[in-house]
């Protein structure tokens, strides 16, 4: 299987005063093509730094993070991902269609076919009626789906994303569900990380557990639940084991 992502031995540490927190401890993963996979952990495990390193956003102080074979520093591989921050910074004063113009813009998507493209993404993330007006009125769920449809402007072939439905509620969660069930059947590769364990276990093949920055399980999601009742079960225990070996 074609590998999309992969990060090997990433160390990072960040200095509070004297003190440093090392917020990853050895991450290795890799995401194969195609496949929706989850990024789970308790809050602080270190997901974000993870996500960000990958990004390019930071380096990390030992180890390699490549995204569809390119090093993460190179620009070339960053123009063929999506992706959603997880608290999306738009600018407020910009009308949804404004936003993902500019976005658009960026990608050097020519005029012709930003409009179609822009059209047809507002109407996949049910905003098309909400499009003229300005994103500071918008409720939490409808930034989410912008920052969605602006995370898709370029039409990428991985997507990451920082837990897209965090403080959502549950129509709010369902409508990101179903936009990352579409993508998934349209062959995209997603990498997402989320507190919501029911919702993994539902969209995931594929799921890589962190905790105090080191990965502790990975795999199938169906393997790694096995004969427990649910992922949750499966999380919680396996956090008590890594508990108890720290
Ligand atoms: N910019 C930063 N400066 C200092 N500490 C940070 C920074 N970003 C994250 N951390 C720390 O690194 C750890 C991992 O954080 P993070 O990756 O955001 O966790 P998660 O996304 O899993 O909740 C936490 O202890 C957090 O406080
Ligand atoms: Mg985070």
């Amino acid at each position: 299987m074609e590998t999309i992502l992969e990060v090997t031995e990433l160390q990072l540490s960040f200095k509070h005063g004297k003190n440093e927190h090392k917020a990853l401890d050895g991450v290795s993963f890799k995401v194969g093509k195609g496949k929706t996979v989850g990024f789970i952990g308790p809050n602080g495990s270190g997901k974000t730094t993870t996500l960000h390193v990958l990004l390019g956003f930071i380096a990390p102080d030992s180890g390699t993070a490549t995204l569809l074979g390119e090093d993460t520093s190179s620009a070339s591989s960053r123009s063929r991902i999506g992706y959603l921050s997880e608290h999306p910074e738009c600018y407020k004063y910009m009308t949804g269609r404004e936003y993902l113009e500019l976005t658009a813009k960026l990608f050097r998507i020519s005029k012709a076919e930003r409009k179609e493209r822009i059209d047809k993404l507002l109407d996949e993330v049910e905003l098309s009626s909400h499009a003229h007006k300005r994103i500071a009125t918008y409720s939490r769920g409808m930034l989410q789906r912008i920052g969605l449809a602006q995370a898709l402007v370029n039409d990428p072939e991985l997507l990451i994303l920082d837990e897209p439905t965090n403080g959502l509620d549950p129509l709010g969660r369902l409508k990101i569900r179903k936009l990352i069930e579409q993508l998934k059947k349209q062959g995209k590769t997603i990498f997402f990380s989320s507190h919501e364990l029911s919702e993994i276990e539902t969209v995931c093949d594929e799921i890589i557990m962190i905790a105090n920055g080191r990965i502790i399980q990975q795999g199938p999601v169906a393997e790694l639940i096995g004969d427990k009742p649910n992922l949750e079960h499966y999380f919680l225990e396996a956090l008590q084991t890594e508990k108890e070996r720290a």
